[in-house]
């Protein structure tokens, strides 16, 4: 195909690459969406009287089965083919950044085991894979992480997938430095998005050649104006999505596909 060959020989010769993803990269996975999982059981509350500051401090356990719930759901998902090749392209790529919107945590897990195949591709060399470390400070979770935990009180911040004993408020998570009590590090409605990676999000996307923009309705903003830094700085759209969004008319390639059929064909390095 004519136009996946220009779009790949663009982001060959491009500096810097950011890559914008949303819900629709996982759904091959078969994450639920945050409406989704709130079936059953959950389908008398909202999101949003659950995904709140105030939520939390009125029922921590009642919030904390909630997300145990959707954790379990993420954990039987697997990264598909389209997350392994952005992992494997931002180890390949020193000078892309990804910025994603999702919380389920399938980009990180995606590059570990990119990490676990390309050393023993390189027979485990005592200097690892070049850029491997540094990959992973290169995926900015705007909305957070749903497998990683913060304490309520302090700084204290821990990639944690075990499931929460959730009996009791007594049994909850508590911080090991300040015994305040752990909560999900996801941004819940009417909280800031991090302020450092939104920053070096902007920051990255302006300074970019190229933005690939896959699997998101490009609708919720802040994330959604991370490919409009691109185009301002003076670069091109590469959007991957079956169904057309508002940055459509301005992407310079376009693909209406699904992104774990296409991005392992884009991201070929
Ligand atoms: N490949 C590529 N794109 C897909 C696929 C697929 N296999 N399946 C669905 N899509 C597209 C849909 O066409 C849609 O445009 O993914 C997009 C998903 O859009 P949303 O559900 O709106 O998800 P997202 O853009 O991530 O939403 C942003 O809104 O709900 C809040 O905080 C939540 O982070 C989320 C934010």
């Amino acid at each position: 195909m004519k136009r996946l060959a220009e779009a790949r020989a663009a982001l060959a010769s491009a500096r810097g690459v950011v890559i914008l993803t949303g819900a629709g990269v996982s759904a091959e996975s078969g994450v639920p969406t945050f409406r989704d999982s709130s079936e059953g059981l959950w389908s008398r509350y909202r999101p949003e009287e659950l995904a709140t500051p105030q939520a939390f401090r009125r029922d921590p356990r009642l919030v904390w089965e909630w997300y145990d719930h959707r954790r379990r759901a993420i954990s039987r998902c697997e990264p598909n083919p389209g997350h392994r090749a952005i992992a494997r392209f931002l180890v390949e790529r020193p000078d892309a950044v990804l910025v994603t919107q999702n919380v389920d945590g399938l980009h990180h897990r995606a590059l570990e085991m990119e990490t676990a195949m390309l050393t023993g591709e390189r027979d485990g060399s005592p200097e690892g894979t070049p850029g491997m470390d540094h990959a992973a400070a290169r995926i900015l979770t705007l909305h957070g992480d749903i497998m990683r935990v913060r304490c309520q009180g302090c700084s204290y911040t821990q990639i944690d997938r075990s499931p929460v004993d959730t009996s009791s408020a007594d049994s909850l998570p508590r911080c090991p430095e300040c015994d305040d009590l752990l909560r999900p590090a996801v941004v819940w409605f009417g909280e800031m998005l991090p302020e450092q990676a939104l920053t070096r999000a902007f920051e990255s996307a302006q300074d970019a050649e190229i933005c690939v923009v896959a699997g998101t309705s490009a609708v919720v903003h802040p994330a959604a104006s991370v490919p409009t830094a691109t185009l301002s700085g003076g670069g091109d759209l590469i959007e991957v999505n079956p169904v057309e969004t508002p940055l459509t008319p301005r992407a310079r390639w376009r693909f209406p596909e699904r992104s774990g059929e296409l991005l392992p064909r884009l991201f070929e390095v």
